[in-house]
């Protein structure tokens, strides 16, 4: 049974870089869309194109640069944003324009005052505007999660008809349900005239820390591109993020979903973006966190020394991580403390075991982490005392 396919669509140039404080200069962009593309990703979102002259540059730099994936430019649904998208994508080998506009009751009536009918019209004109530049246009219903299906149906079919070849779906304000995000996908696929010759695309926020969730749901129900960002950065609490999802696919091969991902690459990517991004992940971060593969209760280290799979899901290889690690802590039983020893040259005997792990338990106790210099030492010093006893 052939795996299908899940586009990988990249937005941390351009949903990520809204962090407060991750601004960055157009060099440093161009350093992680060339690192994207080395990492697989089918889709890299440059940037907003009409948001400033900076943006509009690193889109048209970044469009020179990347070889393999196509590169997107955002637009609102009008046409001075478009022009300048269509314009910044020149050199783009495959160009993309995403615009669209928001299709909740509460964008219709509080940020644009208007109707569902004028709505519409409007996001027709943009698509059929946009694709006189270029022929791969992904129109987005901002705040989808919270837009009525019905609604969200008649516009997806109409911009189907002017050309629109990837729908977007976002949980703008990351308010859904993951099954209620299933549902909404299931729904356009059961309702929408055209649907199966364009892409869903999932673009979750993490609001209520169910992104990731989500775009899973929106996977298992027909949805064939997630939107995602290296470390989940992105507006307030983030978007979905890609090293989790890009995981969970491969972990879970009966779900018969395969990406594009060189998964080898995704520490050092989420290294090279917190580097210049300038946010660093939390400890517990899933895939990447510096304790995603670190082991530290007596229990757990036990198991993993016995055989890895006892309490690891994934082979920390295959993120690029080089190995789990045993940290050594006043929680660590005698097995981490005797593996610790044998890592760094120093075998201990049964007898040698006995009396180093309670003088190992009363530093531990003083001091969070033991580092190997600290194993040495205590070993060094309880040897000496057996030697003297022994003479
Ligand atoms: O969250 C959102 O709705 C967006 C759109 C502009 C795609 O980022
Ligand atoms: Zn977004």
């Amino acid at each position: 049974m052939s795996k299908n396919q899940v586009q990988i669509f990249d937005t941390t140039l351009r949903d990520g870089e809204q962090v407060p404080g991750c601004k960055l200069n157009t060099a440093e962009k161009l350093l992680i869309a060339e690192r994207l593309d080395e990492l697989g990703v089918d889709i890299i979102e440059a940037g907003f194109p009409r948001s400033s002259p900076g943006d509009f540059n690193s889109v048209v730099e970044i469009s020179k640069l990347v070889k393999n994936a196509r590169v997107c430019g955002l637009t609102r649904a009008n046409k001075k944003d478009i022009d300048a998208a269509a314009q910044a994508l020149t050199y783009a080998k495959r160009p993309r324009i995403h615009t669209g506009i928001g299709t909740s009751e509460s964008h219709i009536k509080y940020k644009f005052n208007s109707t569902q009918e004028k709505i519409i019209e409007k996001a027709k004109e943009a698509v059929k505007y946009a694709k006189s530049f270029v022929e791969d246009i992904e129109f987005y219903a901002e705040d989808a999660g919270r837009t009525d299906n019905e609604f969200l149906a008649r516009i997806c079919e109409a911009v189907i008809k002017e050309g629109a070849t990837v729908l977007n779906i976002p949980d703008t304000t990351g308010y859904c349900l993951p099954e209620e995000y299933g549902a909404k996908m299931k729904y356009l696929k059961e309702n929408v005239k055209g649907i199966d010759n364009v892409i869903l695309s999932c673009h979750c926020h993490n609001d209520l820390g169910l992104a990731t969730a989500n775009s899973i749901a929106g996977v298992q129900h027909g949805a064939r591109q997630i939107e995602c960002t290296i470390n989940g950065l992105g507006e307030r609490a983030g978007n979905t993020a890609l090293e989790e999802v890009v995981m969970i696919l491969k972990q879970h091969p009966y779900l018969n979903l395969d990406t594009n991902i060189n998964t080898k690459l995704l520490y050092s990517t989420s290294l090279l973006v917190q580097q210049h991004m300038g946010i660093l992940v939390q400890p517990n971060k899933a895939v990447v966190g510096e304790n995603a593969f670190a082991h530290s209760s007596g229990i757990h280290q036990d198991g993993v020394i016995k055989n890895r799979a006892t309490y690891e899901i994934m082979n920390p290889c295959d993120v690029g991580v080089n190995e789990s690690s045993i940290v050594l802590t006043a929680r660590s039983g005698r097995a981490a403390l005797a593996y610790r020893a044998k890592k760094i040259g120093m075998d201990l005997t049964k007898i040698e075991l006995d009396k180093i792990y309670p003088e190992f338990l009363k530093f531990a106790d003083k001091k969070k982490e033991v580092d190997d210099k600290d194993v040495q030492g205590i070993i060094e010093s309880v040897r000496i005392n057996m030697g003297k006893i022994a003479s």
